[in-house]
């Protein structure tokens, strides 16, 4: 952090002594006014509900520009990464702060290749669930579970201790969504064969079973490895907000990330992409393209708590970069299984087009983010959409896990307690029943 000239001087209008602030500059985009003394100082808090206007931490992994639609992972543009590179190296990245050469790469690959099964008794949590349970819901509980499992990793402190068990959950999230797929649809779990690449593996153990085996196809496979690049990391989003919370308080890695799953599964976050789906086939239901006058129409009226899902974000205030890496890799997919009629496609894109044109949309700033085209994606891959959320978490580990390693890693770090404005009863005595 650069310390800038300009200072930001906080005066009352009551008198009350005023106060300098210190400003600091990042290597690009917003300066940040330190308030860390604010409170020592005036014995007033600020006041932020949902952050809009704060920042948690200082950080080097993932650079957003909202206006621009930008996205950087440690410096690259996101275009490049996910036409030039393959998930594991973008993972590397994440990490290490840079991209691998050949050997680097070919290390890393068989570190992860060598952890990628979970102790058999992990199965048991499985049957503890309904088979129709949210494959959220399980998720959550197993990425937890691993916790009972790696007791030589959990120190978080240890850097030994977080390398391993970096490369423990980046390897066994896939195995973990495998296996509450099957879980769900009553099929035997199919283990990983570490010959196969990290995608490949994933989706053979997603889609092989004991009686006939996965056919690779590469058009699929590196759909799918976009998708994981491509929803990697993401700045201080809720779920990585909440993984640095958790883990600030010192507790395991396997912990800390299990709270990321949980928050990533709510529909304003990772839980976009089912309700975009889920969207798309309803007013498909209702009629299709005829019908999305009428949609609109419902997302515009204040009465109705309808959004337009896969739409809208916090941070991109012009086109999200990803959302156009996903509808292009939607062409791909669609051509490659001859759906370039899927209607849902043909719905979404109209969708898009009509958004894009309404000043309800255009004035509010919003556009489709990766939520929206990912949806179709998964589904034409052949992946039930009640299972994107938990594909986006297999994604969304690395970034996670590397956010909390940064924090951890600062000498600066503290155990997160934010305050408040208490606006509650104030003291009162407690009266005996008979009087209340
Ligand atoms: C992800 O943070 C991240 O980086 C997240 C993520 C990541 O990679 O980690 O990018 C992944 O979560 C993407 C976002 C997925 N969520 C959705 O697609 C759900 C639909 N989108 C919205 O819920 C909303 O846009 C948010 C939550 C994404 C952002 O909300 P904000 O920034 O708090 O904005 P807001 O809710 O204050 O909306 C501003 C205005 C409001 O209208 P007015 O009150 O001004 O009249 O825009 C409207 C909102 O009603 N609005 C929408 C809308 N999103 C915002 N109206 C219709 N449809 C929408 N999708």
């Amino acid at each position: 952090m650069t310390p800038s000239d300009v200072k930001a001087t906080l005066s009352f209008s009551d008198g009350s002594p005023s106060m300098e602030l210190p400003i600091y500059k990042g290597s690009v985009g917003p300066d940040v006014i330190d308030i860390r003394k604010l409170y020592g100082q005036t014995g007033k808090f600020t006041y932020d509900p949902g952050f809009l206007s704060t920042a948690s931490c200082n950080s080097t992994i993932t650079y957003i520009d909202g206006d621009k639609g930008e996205l950087l992972y440690r410096g690259y543009p996101i275009e490049q990464l996910a036409t030039n590179c393959d998930f594991l190296e973008t993972c590397y990245l994440l990490l290490n702060g840079e991209l691998p050469d050949a050997t680097q790469k070919t290390d890393f690959v068989n570190r992860v290749s060598n952890h990628t099964m979970v102790n058999e008794q992990m199965q048991f949590f499985l049957r503890g669930f309904r088979r129709d349970a949210h494959p959220m819901a399980v998720m959550t509980g197993l990425v937890g579970a691993l916790s009972a499992f790696y007791h030589d990793s959990t120190d978080i402190n240890n850097p030994e201790h977080r390398q391993v068990a970096a490369i423990r959950l980046i390897a066994k999230m896939p195995t973990l969504v495998a296996m509450a797929y099957k879980y769900s649809i009553g099929q035997p779990f199919i283990y990983p064969k570490n010959d196969l690449s990290y995608t490949e593996n994933f989706m053979r153990m997603m889609f092989a079973t004991p009686c006939a085996d996965y056919k690779v196809n590469d058009v699929l496979v590196r759909a799918m490895d976009r998708i994981f690049i491509l929803h990697a990391d993401h700045e201080q989003n809720a779920s990585t907000s909440t993984v640095r919370l958790c883990g600030s308080s010192g507790t395991n890695p396997f912990a800390a990330i299990a709270a990321g799953v949980a928050c990533l599964w709510g529909p304003a976050h990772g839980g976009a992409n089912e309700a975009a789906l889920n969207m798309l086939e309803e007013i498909q239901r209702k009629g299709g393209v005829e019908k999305i006058g009428e949609f609109i129409a419902e997302v515009k009226d204040k009465n109705s708590a309808t959004k337009l899902m896969g739409f809208g974000h916090r941070v991109y205030k012009n086109y999200d970069p990803r959302a156009k890496l996903m509808r292009e890799t939607c062409h791909e997919v669609l051509n490659e299984l001859g759906l370039q009629n899927d209607p849902l496609f043909k719905l979404a894109m109209a969708l898009e087009k009509i958004a894009l044109e309404d000043d309800y949309f255009v004035s509010r700033k919003l556009y489709p983010n990766v939520d929206f085209y990912s949806g179709i994606v998964q589904r034409a891959i052949g992946i039930p959409v009640q299972l994107f959320t938990a594909i986006f978490a297999l994604a969304r580990t690395v970034g996670w896990i590397a956010q909390l390693n940064e924090m951890i890693g600062d000498p600066e770090y503290k155990i997160g307690r934010p305050r408040q404005l208490f606006v509650g009863a104030e003291k009162r005595d407690v009266k005996p029943i008979g009087q209340r």
